[in-house]
């Protein structure tokens, strides 16, 4: 148990099938996870007990899985893997994690082993949305950070090093997150959020044939954008362009839909929320209701 202020933050672990609270889940030094980030990951939230956008995500974890040549999952078994740690818990509010390893094998060598049994872990823990719901209403700020990462983003791979770096330039500059920029300063997406922007009356974000992870917040609010009157487009944005834009806001898991007031200390478009990103957060808020009445 985790206690933040008054919160008893509980986090319930199962690794390959077994349930355990999270601080006793031990993983071998071997595991090809911890040695080369050979490992693919899952994060998806959870609303009243129910995992959202459940499907979406699973068949993003098969479609990692199968890029970096991991068989062997029984990805419905481990979907009900999910569902009995969230009733064994009875989380309510929660976040859900789920990572894949290669497995272990000795001795430590690059390429994969002849045999080796991917590890399972899964973990629900409560989350607390005040923090964030905050920063919906508010807005947050955002620094520029050079795009150092491989070539693979597409992958939801363990191997985060750049995304790390460029998240932690972020905080030390009291901003939420980072927008990658490539060196000839188009933006791609963000440290671990995709990003929109509003520009002469539409909406646009970053292709995903591009070398980005295809959010699922992202492919959710594509879907949703007519229901907000709104067509979106796939574009590019070049940081040279970030004060010529009306709204930037960032989608992800916990996130949703985050509107960014500030981009490396200036006004980021209007210097508040805009109506697009209002409304965008209202069709979402709108979705993840009907899921629950449903
Ligand atoms: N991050 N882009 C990157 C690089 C990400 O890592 C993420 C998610 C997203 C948003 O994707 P989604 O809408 O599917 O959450 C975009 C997760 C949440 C993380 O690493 O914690």
């Amino acid at each position: 148990l985790l206690t933040l202020g008054v919160f008893a933050m509980r986090a319930l672990a199962n690794l390959l099938g077994q349930l355990m609270p999270l601080e006793d889940v031990k993983v071998s030094a071997l595991d090809r996870g911890f040695l080369f980030g050979d490992a693919v990951y899952e994060v998806v939230r959870v609303f009243q007990g129910k995992p959202w956008l459940e499907e979406e995500h699973f068949q993003r974890l098969a479609r990692s899985l199968e890029a970096i040549r991991i068989g062997g999952v029984d990805l419905v078994r481990l979907r009900r893997r999910v569902h009995e740690t969230i009733e064994a818990g009875q989380f309510r509010e929660a976040t859900l994690y789920l990572q894949i390893t290669r497995g272990t094998s000795m001795p430590r060598r690059h390429a994969f082993p002849m045999q080796a049994t991917p590890l399972e872990l899964i973990w629900v823990e409560d989350y607390d949305d005040t923090a964030t719901a905050a920063a919906r209403r508010s807005g947050v700020g955002v620094i520029t950070h050079p795009d150092l990462r491989w070539h693979r983003c597409g992958i939801k791979s363990t191997n985060l090093l750049a995304n790390v770096l460029a998240n932690q330039a972020a905080h030390e500059a009291d901003c939420s997150e980072a927008l990658l920029y490539l060196p000839d300063g188009t933006l791609t997406e963000a440290s671990h959020s995709s990003f929109f922007w509003v520009q002469d009356d539409a909406v646009w974000t970053t292709p995903s044939r591009d070398n980005i992870l295809p959010g699922i917040t992202r492919a959710l609010i594509l879907n949703l954008a007519k229901r907000a009157n709104v067509t979106i487009r796939g574009g590019h944005l070049r940081r040279d362009d970030l004060s010529k834009i009306a709204e930037l806001f960032l989608t992800g898991t916990t996130s949703e839909v985050l509107p960014v007031v500030r981009i490396d200390g200036k006004p980021g478009g209007r210097g508040d929320p805009g109506p697009v990103t209002r409304k965008l957060q209202e069709v979402y808020s709108q979705a993840v209701r009907e899921f629950l009445a449903g």
